[in-house]
């Protein structure tokens, strides 16, 4: 899906979703009413009879990639370094938890400065600093020496970038030899996108992002960057046909005008929101979601 991508696209659309200057950070302060949006920026991971809108629900999903990859690097050439790269780590949340649950040492870096400031101010409060820092830093040209890292992982932020086999290069150059690549992102079911194209469009510009992969292409751009799969989970029913229930029930509740109204006042009293950015946001998502065109992948790899 290289070839279909979002034409307007601009990296400034990234910083402002996540520097509250574009519409579509109003997601994030609505959201922010369940959940703390200044630490975590992922979908999370909710099994059945878990409750989903929740910080608990972010931490479950970094803990599925974090036991996977800690898992591997127990057998891997170097199991004592501890040194985690969390490349685009947004507000430092997952490294955070990196240190406390799994006591990585660990260098986050982000494109956004709002969210390299948020994640220090983080790490800092929550006594994870000095063992966990942050820079900006893009993923394209990773500051770091060859082959000088243990552990690297990206979560649910490859979708933003331009060219994510290039990205994955870079994982693959600064990692050591046997060292763990973990990785979460969103994919396009390419036959779905294809036959709903400007669904998938609209779901593109919405989330700020250039083009998705597929799980085809991502398996075949991790090999070509001499990244060996290890292992490999679509986890959309775990996370995005949850997030797709509630866009579906925050649709029906939009209905009655009244309600509408009496809540937009109420939203932008509470967060400082705009309704009608989020409903933009929520129905755009809903029409992509609802179609089973977008997935959500989990991958393991080993560098060769
Ligand atoms: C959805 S958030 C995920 C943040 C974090 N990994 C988490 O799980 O909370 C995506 C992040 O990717 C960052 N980002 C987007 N493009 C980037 C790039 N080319 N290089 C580095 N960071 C980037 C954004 O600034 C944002 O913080």
């Amino acid at each position: 899906m290289q070839d279909f991508r979002n034409l307007a696209w601009h990296v400034s659309d990234v910083h402002g979703q996540y520097s509250y200057t574009n519409p579509h950070a109003d997601l994030y302060l609505y959201l922010s009413q369940w959940s703390d949006m200044e630490s975590y920026l992922n979908v999370g991971y909710s099994r059945l009879g878990q409750y989903h809108l929740q910080t608990a629900t972010h931490l479950r999903l970094i803990d599925r990639l974090a036991d996977g990859m800690v898992a591997l690097h127990s057998v891997s050439p170097q199991p004592h370094e501890r040194r985690l790269l969390d490349v685009a780590a947004g507000r430092g949340g997952a490294a955070i938890r990196a240190r406390q649950k799994y006591w990585l040492e660990v260098v986050g870096v982000d494109i956004t400065p709002y969210n390299a400031n948020r994640a220090t101010l983080n790490a800092h409060e929550q006594h994870a600093a000095p063992w966990v820092k942050f820079n900006l830093g893009s993923a394209d040209r990773l500051p770091f020496a060859n082959e000088s890292l243990p552990l690297v992982w990206s979560i649910e932020s490859p979708a933003h970038f331009p060219d994510k086999p290039a990205f994955l290069r870079e994982v693959s150059r600064v990692l050591k030899p046997g060292g763990i690549f973990t990785l979460a992102d969103l994919l396009v079911v390419e036959s779905v996108a294809l036959a709903n194209r400007q669904i998938y469009a609209d779901f593109m510009e919405t989330w700020d992002v250039p083009y998705l992969e597929t799980v085809e292409s991502y398996q075949t751009a991790l090999a070509a960057a001499g990244l060996e799969l290890r292992r490999m989970e679509i986890v959309t029913q775990y996370n995005l046909d949850i997030l797709n229930r509630d866009c579906w029930l925050f649709l029906q509740l939009s209905k009655p005008k009244w309600l509408y109204n009496s809540y937009k006042k109420f939203l932008k009293w509470r967060t400082g929101a705009n309704l009608d950015n989020v409903y933009r946001h929520v129905l755009a998502s809903h029409r992509a979601l609802q179609l089973g065109m977008i997935d959500y992948g989990l991958f393991w790899a080993v560098k060769v």
